[in-house]
């Protein structure tokens, strides 16, 4: 009998805050709500999912050490780490699990610092802009991609 995927989602820096962090960008659906919905989609795919969230860039690396062997695939949203950390970059290559790079906001609408992902290449692919939903559509690629793989 096949075992059910595991997926982990890594929220990155400030991202604990959401529901009441800038909410005309990032929405009013507070943190536990999201993880809540993202914890549902993966139980109506049939995937078991964790939940981890940093504002520290090593604790986000040391996570994805720590997934090999355990999770099949990861949504990540790094946040501002997304635009210059070689070292989470460098984390998603070691261990080759396939991770998919999410943001609530459309990234390439906002200010130019913000248009380059230093993460993106190493990535499955990107999901930005659809808010809350950006996490729920990634959990779904995923879903789609691992049932692809086997
Ligand atoms: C973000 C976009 C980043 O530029 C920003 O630093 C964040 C959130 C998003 O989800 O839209 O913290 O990743």
């Amino acid at each position: 009998m096949s075992q059910s995927k595991k997926l982990l989602v890594i929220h990155g820096p400030n991202l604990n805050l959401l529901g009441e962090r800038e909410p005309g960008v990032y929405g009013t659906q507070s943190y536990a709500s999201i993880n809540r919905d993202i914890q549902e989609e993966c139980r109506r795919l049939g995937m078991d999912c964790d939940v981890f969230q940093s504002n520290s860039e090593g604790a986000i690396v040391t996570k994805f050490h720590e997934a090999r062997g355990v999770y099949q695939g990861i949504v990540l949203n790094a946040g501002a780490y997304t635009h210059y950390s070689i070292a989470i970059r460098d984390a998603i290559s070691a261990v080759k699990i396939p991770t998919v790079e999410v943001h609530l906001s459309n990234i390439h609408a906002r200010e130019e610092f913000r248009h380059h992902s230093v993460l993106a290449a190493v990535c499955l692919g990107q999901i930005s802009g659809f808010g809350p939903m950006s996490y729920l559509l990634a959990v779904r690629a995923l879903a789609a991609h691992l049932e692809q793989e086997g």
